[in-house]
């Protein structure tokens, strides 16, 4: 049978479903006795980026920190469920958390470089890693992950200077760069502007829609602007639980829950 022009076009506007490169399921997490997250269901959806909103409390960095184990430092968290990354459950007994970690990366609200060299910040994790066969090798990735993370030029001459005489802004690409550089697969952004002007937040914006062609992200943040402008997939939090995940611009303009169209509306939060 003859394929129409239209049912060519159907097929082309709606191609094949990214897979999850991780999914939660189930996902509760507890402080002492106290339920942080219920039952949450999440898929990270492969080179796209997905956001988590909603408001202060609702347990955003809690899960977060659940996709590459950062809960594991605070004593009194437990976390049940399961949480994959690819295939493999990222809480089996077998995992390394620091190789898990090198697969998930992470950039936090306050630019956090070491108290080291600009080049050192960015040479640290490929040289624990041993990812660099020599010196020059070494340079090559540090140069490429400055580049990647759109701050290369700005301190090229500069590199054996410290990483926290930067700007903020500056500081924040350089934490990017310093994650790229052990070829993470997901990098984890929790609220990675807060602390930015808006020319600085631009760049970060413009940085995470140029890094999603080779990683998966997932970003909090508590602007609604930021989640739709950066974000192919939005997740609503209210109070530890998951109340919608969807496309991020349908989530915005057709929401299906009524606590997310009053938050997206400013009525809570
Ligand atoms: N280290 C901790 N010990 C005990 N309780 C915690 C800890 N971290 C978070 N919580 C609690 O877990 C809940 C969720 O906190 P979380 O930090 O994940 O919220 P959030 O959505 O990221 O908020 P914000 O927008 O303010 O950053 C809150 O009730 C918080 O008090
Ligand atoms: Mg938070």
């Amino acid at each position: 049978m003859a394929v129409t022009e239209s049912e060519t076009q159907a097929a082309a506007a709606s191609p094949e479903p990214k897979p999850a490169k991780m999914r939660g399921r189930g996902v509760c997490v507890y402080y002492g006795d106290k339920q942080a997250l219920f039952d949450v269901d999440i898929d990270v959806v492969e080179k796209q980026v997905t956001s988590l909103i909603g408001p202060s409390g609702c347990g955003k960095s809690t899960f977060l920190r659940c996709l590459n184990r950062m809960n594991d430092v605070i004593d009194t968290c437990s976390v049940t469920g399961s949480i994959t990354l690819d295939t493999g459950d990222i809480y089996d007994k077998s995992v390394d958390v620091v190789q898990l970690r090198a697969r998930v990366g992470m950039v936090f609200q306050k630019p956090n470089p070491f108290p080291k060299s600009i080049f050192e910040n960015v040479a640290y994790g490929p040289r624990i890693h041993g990812l660099a066969k020599d010196k020059t090798d070494l340079d090559r990735i540090v140069e490429s992950s400055l580049r990647r993370a759109s701050i290369w030029e700005e301190v090229k001459d500069r590199l054996d200077q410290p990483g926290t005489g930067l700007s903020g802004g500056q500081q924040q690409r350089l934490c990017i760069a310093r994650a790229i550089a052990v070829e993470p697969e997901v990098i984890l952004m929790d609220e990675p502007c807060s602390a930015l002007d808006p020319i600085a937040t631009a760049k970060i914006e413009e940085l995470i829609h140029e890094l999603r062609e080779n990683f998966t992200i997932a970003i909090v943040t508590h602007s609604m602007q930021q989640a739709a402008r950066v974000s192919q997939k939005t997740a609503f939090f209210h109070l530890g639980n998951l109340i919608e995940y969807g496309e991020t611009e349908e989530l915005f303009t057709n929401p299906k829950h009524e606590k997310t169209q009053g938050y997206i509306t400013g009525r809570f939060g």
